[in-house]
C-alpha cells in the first residue's frame, strides 16, 4: 500500500466568491458539504473529490499552487483542500471517510502543537529567529520607549494612541483603581499563607458578581469599561493581596501617581503621607509588565479565550487565565526559578545540579525553555539589562551569581544546546523582584497583572471574530465498549444512596 500522500485530480471547478461563513459544527459542515457536493456535482465515491467548500472572502477559487492533494489509500480516493495563510481547516477533512458509517478524517493534536486555533492581529512571535512584536512593534522598541498603558492601548486599540486618547485612556483607567470596600472583608477571610495567586484569582472572579452589567458583553461601551475596570482594579487586588499575606494594612490607590508608581505605592507605602518609590524600581516595573502583555496563544491566553467562548463576563474569562497561568510550567516558572536556585545555594553547585538536570530525573532547569522560542527569548535578553539596572541600586547577591553560572553552562553543554534550550522570560524576573524585596510566590502576581491587557485585547478579539465559536475539542475515544452495568458491591452492605 502506497504510503504517501499523492496531489489529487482537481475537479473542473467554478469556485464563486461569496460572504458566506464556513460552517463550524460538524453536523453543520456534514450537511454543507454534503449539499455542496451534490450541488456541484460531486461524487463521494470513485473519483477525485474538490473540497473547497469552506469559502474565504479572499479568495475566489482553490488552485494547484493553493491546494493540498490527500490520497486516501484506505478507500484509493483522492482529494484536494485549500490551503490558506499556510493551514488547512480541519474541518475540510471531514469528507474523508473509510466508509459510509465513518465519522469522518479528524486531526489529533494534544497539546496544540501544530494546530492555529484563530486568526490573531495581535502579537506575532517568531520562535526560530527570536522576534517578538505588539500590532507590528517591536518588543525592544516599545520596552525602551513606551509607557504599560500605552501598549495596553496598543493592544486592544491595534494602533498606539493619540495624547487626546491616551489622556482619556489614563484617566479613565485612574477613575476606576478603587475596589468595593466588600472586597477587602472576603481578602480578609484568607489564611495568612494562602498563595497570593489562589487569592487574586478569586477576587477577580468576584468582581463578576460586583459588576453583573459585565455580561452584557455585546455592548461596546460595557465592554470598554469592563477593560478599564480589570486594568485599573489589577494593582489594586494585587497589592490587597500582598498586603494581606504580610498582616499589613490595606493601602488605597493614590491617583495623583503614575500607574506602575501607585502600585508600588499600595505594596509598600507605611505611615508616610506618600510613598516615592525608587525610580529604578518604576522602571523595572514598567519595562517587565510591557515585556509581559501578552504572547499570543500561550496556555492562560488560551484559556482566557476557550473559557471567554462561552460567552461569559471578562472577569470570569480573567480570573480563568490567572488560574491557568498560576502553573508551575507557565507562570509559575519564574517562582520556580528562584527556588531552584535557592535550592543550588552556591555557584560551586551548578556543574553538580547541571549533571542532575541532564540525567532526565524529573528535574528541569527552571527558566528554560519554551514551546515557541528556539533561540534566546527577546525578552530574556531586555529583562537581563534591566537586572543590572536594579542590582545598580540593591546590590548584587549571591543568587544572582549562581543564575549566571546556570546560563554559562547550560549555554555551552550540548544537552541544552542540541534542543534549543535557551533562558526564557523567566529566568531573570524572579531575580529583580527578588531585589526588589517581592517574596517570591508573589512574582506571578505581577505577571498576571500585566498579562491581564494581553487577555482583554485577546478576548476581545475573539469576541468579535465571527468565525469563533464555543471552543469545543473533539476527542479520540479509547475506552470501553458498550457493557452490561453489574454491580461489584455487596448487596448486604449497600449504604441506600436516598
Ligand atoms: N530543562 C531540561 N530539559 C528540558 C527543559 C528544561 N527546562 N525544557 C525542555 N527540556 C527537554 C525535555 O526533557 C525534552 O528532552 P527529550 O527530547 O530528551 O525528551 C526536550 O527538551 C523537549 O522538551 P518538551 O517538554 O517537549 O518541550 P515543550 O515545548 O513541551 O516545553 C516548556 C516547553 C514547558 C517551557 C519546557 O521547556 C519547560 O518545562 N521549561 C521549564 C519551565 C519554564 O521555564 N517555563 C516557563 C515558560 S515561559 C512562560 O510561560 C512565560
Amino acid at each position: 500500500m502506497e504510503s504517501v500522500l499523492v496531489r489529487g485530480r482537481v475537479a473542473e471547478v467554478a469556485w464563486t466568491h461569496s460572504r458566506e461563513r464556513p460552517p463550524v459544527t460538524l453536523a453543520a459542515a456534514d450537511s454543507y458539504l454534503s449539499h455542496t457536493r451534490a450541488s456541484r456535482g460531486l461524487k463521494d465515491h470513485g473519483e477525485s473529490v474538490h473540497m473547497g467548500t469552506t469559502v474565504r472572502p479572499d479568495t475566489t477559487a482553490v488552485t494547484a499552487t493553493d491546494s493540498l492533494g490527500i490520497h486516501d489509500n484506505r478507500t484509493s480516493k483522492s482529494y484536494t483542500i485549500p490551503v490558506s495563510d499556510g493551514a488547512i481547516r480541519a474541518v475540510d477533512l471531514r469528507p474523508i471517510r473509510a466508509s459510509e458509517r465513518d465519522f469522518g478524517l479528524m486531526s489529533y493534536d494534544p497539546a496544540f502543537m501544530n494546530t492555529a486555533s484563530c486568526r490573531s492581529a495581535i502579537t506575532y512571535i517568531d520562535g526560530d529567529a527570536g522576534i517578538l512584536r505588539y500590532r507590528g512593534y517591536p518588543i525592544e522598541q516599545l520596552a525602551e520607549k513606551a509607557s504599560f498603558l500605552e501598549v495596553a492601548y496598543l493592544l486592544r486599540h491595534g494602533e498606539l494612541p493619540t495624547q487626546s486618547e491616551y489622556d482619556r485612556w489614563m484617566h479613565d483607567i485612574t477613575y476606576h483603581t478603587y475596589v468595593h470596600e466588600n472586597v477587602k472583608r472576603f481578602l480578609e477571610g484568607f489564611r495568612y499563607d494562602a498563595h497570593p495567586m489562589s487569592m487574586l484569582a478569586s477576587s477577580v472572579a468576584a468582581m463578576s458578581a460586583f459588576y453583573p452589567e459585565a455580561k452584557d458583553i455585546f455592548d461596546p461601551q460595557q465592554r470598554y469599561v469592563s477593560i478599564i475596570r480589570l486594568l485599573a482594579k489589577l494593582p489594586t487586588l494585587a497589592a490587597f493581596c500582598y498586603r494581606h499575606s504580610k498582616g499589613l494594612p490595606f493601602v488605597y490607590p493614590d491617583n495623583d501617581l503614575p500607574y506602575s508608581a501607585n502600585f508600588l505605592s499600595m505594596i509598600a507605602r507605611m505611615s508616610e503621607p506618600r510613598y516615592e518609590a525608587s525610580p529604578a524600581f518604576v522602571r523595572a516595573i514598567e519595562v517587565l509588565f510591557i515585556l509581559h502583555a501578552d504572547h499570543e496563544q500561550n496556555c492562560s491566553t488560551n484559556a482566557v479565550r476557550a473559557v471567554g467562548s462561552s460567552h461569559v463576563d471578562p472577569f470570569s474569562a480573567v480570573a480563568s487565565g490567572i488560574l491557568a497561568l498560576y502553573g508551575p510550567l507557565h507562570g509559575g516558572a519564574n517562582e520556580q526559578v528562584l527556588r531552584m536556585i535557592e535550592a543550588i545555594g552556591h555557584p560551586k553547585n551548578v556543574p553538580s545540579f547541571i549533571e542532575e538536570v541532564k540525567g532526565g530525573k524529573g528535574q528541569r532547569l527552571m527558566g528554560f525553555g519554551h514551546r515557541v522560542y528556539k533561540s534566546y527569548d527577546p525578552r530574556a535578553k531586555i529583562v537581563k539589562q534591566l537586572a543590572d539596572e536594579v542590582f545598580k541600586v540593591t546590590g548584587r547577591d549571591k543568587d544572582l551569581e549562581i543564575a549566571l553560572e546556570l546560563e554559562r553552562i547550560a549555554l555551552a553543554d550540548d544537552y541544552f544546546v542540541s534542543r534549543k534550550l535557551y533562558p526564557n522570560v523567566d529566568f531573570y524576573t524572579g531575580l529583580i523582584y527578588r531585589a526588589m524585596k517581592f517574596p517570591t510566590d508573589f512574582f506571578t502576581v505581577l505577571f498576571a497583572v500585566a498579562r491581564t491587557a494581553g487577555w482583554l485585547a485577546q478576548w476581545e478579539e475573539m469576541l468579535l471574530d465571527k468565525e469563533q465559536k464555543i471552543a469545543r475539542p473533539r476527542q479520540i475515544y479509547v475506552g470501553h465498549a458498550e457493557r452490561p452495568y453489574v454491580s461489584q458491591l455487596d448487596y448486604a452492605k449497600k449504604v441506600s444512596k436516598f
